[in-house]
């Protein structure tokens, strides 16, 4: 054991003893010990390890069918109160909760080793970082958390004897018995008999059942997300879905910006961007969480509490994202991907054709006719983000990168223009609530459609979600409106006639640029009832392949598509009963009044 931290250690034992593992291993983090596990399921042929040449350390796992993404409805906030949950969440109670996961645990981890990880979300010692230690049987999770994390003895030493950490359980849930052969992918079998669930009020997570991503890396959703939301309201701090980036005009000049946007709307694609205008810079600190406190100048500042990427493989290619294909060039774990035969690996849109013989992500040889993809919609990446070759120079800054401006968006096929500009904080607020989306491959068992996802945060919410909106507006009134980064709303996917209205991409480092300039007291915006647009050529369209009516209608705010809005935005809104704070009533209100309604 390396610590002597005696609640660690206690916690620890007691689990011991429940689950009952063949052996328990600390994981110090050392490349040895990495190496060790990889090789180790190599050889019980759960991973293939890839062409050294072409992508060296690199390793490809496929999972079981029944487990390949988050499980929304098997995610579970347990708070003594359901109305603590608030209207969006599952809810059980904490007591019924542990006894039902209890019984489960009971033995689970019969045959298998059970590992403990240290892990620190954000830089060590950052006093916006918080320990958490994870507990579980799958070595896939460990070498994945290894990336993701900063995990290993480095963080026992940090803790100390009396550190505090949250403490996060997590079992595949497949106990062997003696002489049993290991499945590929051990998970359990039924989707009943997954568990992701959260304890807001002692800061704890319990997970059981699934290997896959965010139900299995409590790191990043349970920890960065669910509890921390929790911790930073309790604490007057944001815990955030938000890409971050940095923005350097060609004076040279930098701003940091927060993004927050729904699964599967390109977070990975802008935080890593490569701008097609002249002279602009765009780097990359984070591309899915970051956490948000206020320093003693009164600004926030951000941290990207994880150390890699875990990103959706499909689609991503040299042209999508360079940055991204060049951080997973290396000492990357794919899950779910097509193997070639000379052991690359291959993907639906990464820009080549499919080899003949390509394993696909159900262990079968690839047939191109049977109409099935290789590799699964939501196969992923794990990449370390010291790889991302735009990697931000302060990505690791213990006290965070000052942020400028906070951008919201989703996929939003009519109604909403490519960018509008709050007039204050608490416009920014509502802003936020509205934000919605197209249902995404990381989330199964949901109807397809458009949904409401208020600040990209529906899955993530530890707490009520109306509750989250007070907190939001409380944030404002701490500090003056100076010192808040300026709110904007964005849509990359708007359409004419079923056609992208923009293009895209490195295109949107045009409107990056405009936003940078709004922040420099620059960047000429006129009124319109929705918020500040953009005046006419603000936005350098120099270079685009776009016509002056396409650009027009890329940025009209429609009063009558916006009507019909207000009427979804009043449905939405009923959930929320008198949780929804008064101030975000209040900007409705403005909104009706500004459209004549
Ligand atoms: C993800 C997500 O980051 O679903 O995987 O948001
Ligand atoms: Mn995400």
């Amino acid at each position: 054991m390396m610590t002597k931290n005696k609640k660690l250690i206690d916690w620890v034992n007691e689990w011991a003893a429940w689950c009952e593992p063949t052996n328990v291993q600390w994981c110090d983090g050392s490349e040895e010990e990495n190496q060790h596990l990889l090789d180790a399921m190599v050889a019980s042929g759960m991973a293939t390890k890839l062409n050294e040449e072409k992508r060296p350390g690199s390793y490809a796992f496929n999972s079981d069918p029944s487990d390949v993404a988050r499980v929304e409805n098997r995610t579970f906030i347990c708070t003594t109160n359901k109305e603590d949950a608030g209207p969006t969440n599952n809810w059980m109670a904490p007591d019924e909760m542990k006894a039902t996961m209890k019984a489960r645990y009971k033995g689970c981890m019969k045959g298998r080793t059970m590992y403990v990880m240290p892990f620190s979300m954000g830089p060590l010692g950052s006093n916006i970082a918080k320990i958490g230690v994870e507990i579980t049987d799958s070595p896939y999770v460990v070498t994945n958390m290894r990336i993701m994390t900063r995990m290993g003895k480095k963080v026992l030493d940090l803790l100390g004897e009396t550190g505090e950490f949250i403490p996060c359980m997590h079992s595949v849930g497949a106990p062997l018995e003696p002489g049993q052969k290991d499945s590929k992918w051990p998970c359990a079998p039924s989707i009943d008999d997954k568990f992701i669930s959260h304890f807001p009020e002692t800061y704890e997570i319990w997970s059981f059942g699934s290997g896959y991503g965010g139900n299995a890396l409590l790191g990043k959703k349970c920890l960065a997300l669910r509890i921390a939301s929790k911790m930073a309201k309790d604490e007057g701090w944001l815990a955030e879905h938000m890409l971050i980036l940095g923005i350097t005009n060609p004076k040279g000049e930098k701003k940091y910006i927060a993004a927050a946007f729904p699964s599967a709307c390109g977070k990975t694609n802008l935080a890593m961007l490569i701008p097609t205008i002249p002279g602009w810079k765009v780097e990359t600190v984070g591309d899915d969480i970051a956490w948000m406190k206020f320093g003693k100048d009164g600004r926030l500042y951000a941290i990207n509490p994880e150390a890699g990427f875990f990103g959706v493989a499909p689609f991503t290619s040299m042209d999508t994202n360079r940055n991204a294909m060049l951080s997973a060039r290396a000492n990357t774990i794919f899950t779910n991907v097509g193997v070639t035969p000379d052991g690359d690996i291959w993907w639906e849109g990464i820009g080549t054709d499919c080899p003949a013989g390509t394993i696909d992500w159900k262990n079968k040889v690839y047939d191109p006719a049977s109409g099935e993809p290789c590799a699964h919609p939501n196969a992923r990446f794990t990449a370390p983000a010291n790889q991302c070759p735009a990697i931000d120079p302060s990505w690791e800054e213990p006290a965070g990168v000052p942020i400028s401006a906070i951008l919201f968006g989703g996929r939003r096929p009519s109604t909403v223009p490519l960018i509008h500009e709050s007039t204050s904080w608490n416009h920014g607020v509502f802003m936020g609530s509205i934000v919605g989306s197209e249902v995404t491959a990381a989330a199964i068992g949901l109807k397809a459609g458009v949904r409401r996802d208020p600040f990209a945060m529906l899955p993530f919410c530890g707490y009520n979600m109306g509750d989250y909106f007070g907190h939001w507006i409380e944030i404002g009134e701490k500090t003056t409106e100076d010192k808040l980064p300026k709110i904007f709303f964005v849509n990359w996917f708007r359409k004419d006639n079923g056609k992208w209205l923009w293009p895209g991409y490195g295109e949107n480092s045009r409107v990056l640029a405009y936003i940078f300039d709004r922040c420099n007291g620059q960047g000429e915006a006129v009124n319109s009832p929705i918020g500040k647009i953009p005046a006419p050529n603000a936005i350098n369209t120099e270079g685009l392949d776009m016509s002056a009516d396409q650009i027009k209608k890329a940025l009209a705010v429609n009063v009558d598509e916006w009507k019909d809005e207000v009427a979804l935005i009043e449905e939405h809104y009923k959930m929320f009963g008198n949780h929804l704070p008064k101030e975000l009533k209040e900007e409705l209100v403005g909104l009706k009044k500004r459209l004549e309604m």
